[in-house]
């Protein structure tokens, strides 16, 4: 601050008169924001990500597409949604179902502040994108979704990048600010805008799912149960022992 109008008082010091400062850091072409006064050491956090997603090239995405919607669950349940491949032939029996059937999920890496799993392709899916060129015909026949803990979760593939950023607005209530990215030039204006509509598709899905289930918590009958096995919910496993950890 230069100065502030009529503040002449002997108390006003413009050097301690300034907007708050919070721990920001650009990993993998995000941006994270700590509000916390000791904030973690995200490479800590992050260790063993980088093995997972690096051969993508995350920093050569562009945005293609954003949008910010209200749903109406708690942040923790959208979390452990997109983080499971459990739901998707059930959830997504048209959409998604014949691109990443439940059947071929594979648990991947986890890190003290991530997880992720691959949702693999089917043998005879046509290739989705040749993406990054250090990319193995493997890679390229998969997503790989994962999220960084609390409130990011995305799915990364060879030439498409989705991620949800959730904001909590109430026990209920979230703020879901989801970008569409795209690996260099690769996809034409065509197949994005199909790709978006496709995930538009996606999210209105999970939404509906997430917002019955929000409601059926308010009851006193509502109950927890078991995991699915590592490769269907071991995510969300990580998940709930993140949100256990005494230091988080
Ligand atoms: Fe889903």
């Amino acid at each position: 601050m230069l100065r502030a109008a009529r503040m002449k008082n002997e108390s006003f010091d413009p050097k301690t008169c300034k907007l708050g400062e919070f721990a920001c850091e650009i990993r993998f072409g995000f941006i994270y924001v700590c509000l916390h006064e000791t904030p973690p050491d995200i490479d800590a956090e992050l260790e063993g990500l980088e093995n997972l997603i690096g051969d993508y090239e995350p920093d050569n995405y562009r945005i293609v597409h954003t949008a910010t919607e209200v749903w109406n669950t708690n942040w923790k349940c959208l979390v452990e949604n997109f983080m499971e491949g459990y739901h998707l032939s059930v959830v997504h029996p048209l959409t998604l179902h014949g691109y990443t059937p439940t059947g071929l999920s594979k648990k991947a890496a986890s890190g003290k502040g991530f997880t992720s799993y691959h949702a693999n392709y089917p043998q005879e899916t046509l290739s989705r994108g040749k993406g990054s060129d250090k990319l193995t015909d493997e890679a390229r026949n998969r997503s790989t979704l994962f999220s960084i803990f609390p409130c990011q979760v995305t799915s990364i593939a060879s030439s498409l990048l989705v991620a949800l950023m959730i904001r909590p607005l109430s026990a209920e209530t979230i703020e879901v600010r989801w970008t569409m990215s795209a690996y260099g030039d690769e996809l034409d204006e065509e197949t994005i805008n199909q790709r978006i509509t496709l995930w538009e598709e996606v999210n209105r899905e999970d939404r509906e799912k997430l917002e019955i289930m929000q409601a059926s918590f308010r009851s006193v009958h509502a109950i927890g149960g078991t995991l699915a096995g590592p490769d269907y919910e071991g995510t969300v496993h990580d998940f709930l022992l993140w949100l256990g950890r005494k230091d988080t």
